[in-house]
C-alpha cells in the first residue's frame, strides 16, 4: 500500500539532509556510484510535484550518504519545453525548501560556446543569463535581489576542491533557454556576444526560485558538446547523453572533494 502523501514529506523531513542535488539529462548515473542509499522516494508520491509528460519517465529522491554526509538527490526534472509553466518547474525547489533543505545543487548538460571549455568538462556558474521569457515569481510579484544568484564563496570551495583534488573546472555564464530545438549556429554567436559560456534549458527558473526562498545556491554545467556552429559537426541527443554519463563519476569525485 502507499504511504499517505503527507507521509512522504515526512519521510524527507525526517532525513535531515541539509543539501540537495538535482540531477540533470543523463546525470543520474551519479547516484548509483558512490553514495549509500537509504531510501528513494518516486515524485509521483507528491501531490505537490508535476506529472511528467512521458509516461514511466517519473522522477525521484534518492535519501543517501556521500562519504559520511546525509544528502538527498533528486532525479530526474520537468522542463518548460515540455509544455509545463515556470512554476511547475520549479515545485521541486518549493518543497525542498519546505522539508528543510537549506543549500541547492543545481546540475545541468549544457552546451559549450567558450572555445576554451572542451566537452567533457565542467563549468561552475558564476552567473546566468534567464532567456526563458518566464520566471516562477509571476502572479506574486517579488523584487528579488539576484545580484549573487549562485554563492560566490560556496563556488569558490568547488573551484578549491576540483584544484586539489586536480578535476577540470572552468567557470562562466550559463544561458538559460526554452528550447526544445538546439540553437542555430547565430543564436549561438548572439549568446557568445551576450556573454554566454554554456547555453541549457533548464536550471535558471530553479536557481531564481531557491534564491526567492533564501536558499544557498551552487550550479554545474556538464558540458556535453561544443554549441551548433562551434565545431562544425552537427549536435546529436545521444552525443549529450552519453558524454553526460562518462563526466558524471568526474563530478562525483568533485562532490566528496568538495563536502566539509
Ligand atoms: N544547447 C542547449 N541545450 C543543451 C545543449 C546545447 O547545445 N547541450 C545540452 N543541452
Amino acid at each position: 500500500m502507499l504511504a499517505p502523501m503527507n507521509d512522504v514529506l515526512e519521510r524527507l523531513r525526517a532525513w535531515k539532509a541539509e543539501t540537495t542535488v538535482i540531477l540533470g539529462s543523463g546525470l543520474g548515473s551519479l547516484v548509483e556510484a558512490g553514495i549509500d542509499v537509504a531510501e528513494r522516494i518516486p515524485h509521483a508520491q507528491f501531490t505537490a510535484l508535476p506529472e511528467p509528460k512521458v509516461a514511466g519517465h517519473g522522477g525521484e529522491f534518492v535519501c543517501g550518504q556521500l562519504n559520511g554526509t546525509k544528502m538527498l538527490f533528486s532525479k530526474g526534472r520537468v522542463h518548460l519545453y515540455e509544455g509545463h509553466s515556470a512554476r511547475a518547474v520549479t515545485a521541486t525547489v518549493r518543497l525542498l525548501a519546505d522539508v528543510g533543505i537549506r543549500r541547492l545543487i543545481l546540475t545541468n548538460a549544457a552546451g559549450s560556446a567558450n572555445p576554451a571549455f572542451a566537452p567533457g568538462d565542467w563549468m561552475l556558474l558564476r552567473d546566468h543569463l534567464n532567456l526563458t521569457g518566464t520566471s516562477p515569481l509571476l502572479g506574486a510579484p517579488e523584487f528579488v535581489d539576484l545580484t549573487e544568484v549562485y554563492s560566490l564563496a560556496w563556488g569558490n570551495q568547488f573551484l578549491e576542491a576540483a584544484r586539489t583534488a586536480r578535476i577540470s573546472l572552468h567557470e562562466g555564464v550559463y544561458a538559460g533557454l526554452l528550447g526544445p530545438q538546439y540553437e542555430t549556429p547565430a543564436e549561438v554567436r548572439m549568446l557568445r556576444t551576450l556573454g554566454a559560456d554554456a547555453i541549457g534549458m533548464s536550471t535558471v527558473l530553479e536557481a531564481i526560485q531557491a534564491r526567492a526562498l533564501g536558499l544557498e545556491v551552487a550550479g554545474f554545467s556538464c558540458l556535453t558538446n561544443w554549441a551548433a556552429g562551434m565545431s562544425g559537426q552537427p549536435l546529436s541527443h545521444a552525443e549529450v547523453l552519453t558524454t553526460g554519463q562518462t563526466a558524471a563519476a568526474s563530478f562525483s569525485r568533485l562532490l566528496t572533494a568538495a563536502l566539509p
